[in-house]
């Protein structure tokens, strides 16, 4: 990607944490992290075209500007769906990005499945792939403790160090680590990468290694 697109993406990232409080775990190191990701698991692939590239680059990044832990969706969408439209996005893109990154929530789509509720992932047609890169990378990055001590830690800001850590634990172990079991990482790309992320997500539950290496 040109520089200039990627410092315009960064800077509205940047912006958009600081406008909406949003804390370290899901702001711009987070979204970094997302696309380094999708960029290793689009390695897989030789036939992605710049559309969808670009698709997968801008969804990874901007996934977790319209959370509702943090924001209104509505007023989310419309901001990122405008400011796409400045990058020089169509609107038939834009949509798609905005239905991309409204419908990955891991949270959203566990609630479904959870509830008994007949379970399938959304339809983005010819972006599907797109949508399972994006929702992929953004599952690997949750295999960082440290990210998911700083987490706890803004959500449980009265709770002692013991706390935060026990909260961190219990993240990991009934979530993240369950993520390949429960089916919700499935590409071979990613799986590939998964005994490594888990052994040092052990060890840094183990040793309390809350350094967040991007
Ligand atoms: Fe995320």
């Amino acid at each position: 990607m040109e520089s200039h697109k990627l410092n315009s993406l960064h800077d509205f990232i940047y912006k958009t944490c600081i406008k909406y409080n949003i804390d370290e775990s899901h702001g711009l190191k987070h979204a970094l992290g997302t696309v380094k990701w999708a960029e290793i698991l689009m390695k897989a692939h030789t036939d992605i075209s710049i559309n969808e590239y670009n698709m997968i680059i801008y969804s990874a990044a901007l996934h977790d500007m319209c959370d509702s832990k943090y924001r209104n969706i509505g007023e989310a969408c419309e901001e990122i769906w405008h400011w796409l439209l400045k990058q020089g996005w169509t609107q038939d893109m834009s949509n798609t990005l905005i239905n991309i990154i409204t419908s990955m929530s891991y949270t959203k789509l566990k609630r479904k499945w959870v509830l008994g509720q007949p379970f399938a992932y959304p339809n983005h047609g010819i972006y599907q792939r797109a949508y399972h890169i994006v929702r992929h990378a953004d599952l690997l990055e949750a295999y960082s403790v440290a990210r998911c001590y700083i987490y706890s830690k803004y959500h449980m800001n009265w709770a002692s160090e013991d706390e935060i850590w026990a909260e961190t634990e219990y993240i990991m172990k009934e979530r993240v680590f369950n993520y390949v079991n429960h089916g919700w990482l499935f590409l071979d790309s990613a799986l590939a990468h998964v005994p490594a992320l888990e052994a040092e997500a052990i060890r840094c539950i183990k040793e309390r290694d809350k350094n967040y290496v991007f």
